[in-house]
């Protein structure tokens, strides 16, 4: 056992990286050499620690497998042309977690844990993080309700951990997606804007229903009249309508406030571009696409990156773009790999070095 800064760390005896094909990765089935972990109980998080990768154990009780009091992050590191290696906007994510924390009701995580624990972690597994083209080491921080009882209350003990998995692209070709008006992900007043398990628990079956019907992943519509566009299963959308960038608001509080989806909206809005937040009924996308006015349409999230949409049916109606044909989603995917790879100016600070 080491200390490093200010973290216990008890190394992995082998390490399985040699094992690893960096050039074939796809999403989330490999894991380093090791975890962080962190314990919270009676008011207070203990001190985080360390250690090599593996199984956790539970008691059949525990609160988060029975009312799923449970929520996470997505976040990426590069390895920068400079030879540097960094995380994309960290402190975001950190924010959000917390947003999620509070709705779930569960305790905040002091940032020298998530920041700083994670930054500790990735020093340790920086060999993890790969170099190809749209390849990244993706971390998962995550907490849940630890409580070993079976009545509903919000737990007294949670688990804070941070898993590190090297990734490639999560979509590999342009989407196929339909607009739900059956299923509902989130209503105003519930947690649609909270990153918590339970949101991706209930996405699954209409999901399993769209690949069924030959589509990747639906487009979710508000609640109460399947009208107003919301998300995608795991990513924010945009629209090409003219020359605009249209998105869904944040503030019927139904979508995840994405990080990719802030970092579009910026990017966009410096390419000189107008930047609409705002409710978009599926008709007007459909009215514009009869107009030939919508000409793009792509999906924002830090699994998925910036994902073209090729077919988006409503109902009978089906809108067919050209992936070749989407130049404005290519600049600013460009542009944010420029950043990323640390070839392009950061003037927001994005890149948030792993070290010191
Ligand atoms: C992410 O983009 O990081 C997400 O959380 C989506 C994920 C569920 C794959």
């Amino acid at each position: 056992m080491q200390t490093m800064g200010d973290i216990k760390v008890t190394k992995a005896t082998t390490s399985k990286r040699a094992s690893v094909d960096f050039k074939n990765l796809s999403f989330g089935k490999i894991f380093t050499d090791h975890m962080l972990v962190a314990k919270y109980s009676n008011g207070s998080w203990q001190s985080p620690e360390i250690v090599p990768y593996g199984p956790i154990s539970f008691d059949p009780s525990m609160a988060t497998i029975h009312y799923g009091q449970s929520i996470f992050e997505g976040i990426k590191a590069y390895r920068l042309k400079t030879g540097v290696e960094a995380i994309f906007r960290p402190y975001d994510n950190f924010k959000r977690f917390n947003k999620s924390a509070s709705r779930m009701e569960m305790p905040s995580v002091p940032e020298d844990i998530f920041i700083g624990g994670m930054k500790q972690l990735l020093q340790l597994e920086a060999a993890w993080i790969p170099e190809e083209y749209d390849h990244s080491l993706y971390i998962r921080p995550f907490m849940f309700a630890t409580d070993e009882v079976i009545g509903v209350n919000p737990s007294t003990t949670y688990t804070f951990m941070i898993i590190l998995s090297p990734v490639g692209p999560y979509y590999a070709a342009p989407m196929k997606i339909y607009v739900e008006e059956f299923y509902v992900r989130a209503v105003p007043g519930g947690v649609g804007f909270a990153k918590t398990s339970g949101n991706y628990a209930a996405s699954l079956h209409p999901a399993a229903v769209a690949k069924k019907r030959g589509y990747d992943q639906i487009l979710w519509t508000d609640a109460h009249e399947h009208k107003y566009v919301q998300e995608c299963g795991t990513m924010n959308v945009f629209f090409v309508i003219g020359d605009k960038f249209i998105t869904p608001g944040l503030e019927t509080g139904t979508i995840l406030e994405g990080v990719t989806r802030d970092s579009v909206i910026a990017v966009a809005t410096d390419m000189g571009k107008v930047v609409e937040e705002r409710e978009i009924s599926v008709d007007e996308l459909v009215d514009a696409y009869k107009a030939g006015l919508l000409t793009e349409a792509f999906g924002a999230g830090t699994a998925a990156t910036i994902a073209k949409i090729a077919e988006l049916r409503y109902k009978d109606f089906v809108m067919d773009f050209d992936p070749a044909q989407m130049p404005l989603a290519d600049e600013i995917k460009s542009i944010l790999t420029a950043i990323r790879d640390g070839i392009a100016p950061d003037p927001r600070g994005w890149m948030l070095s792993i070290q010191g």
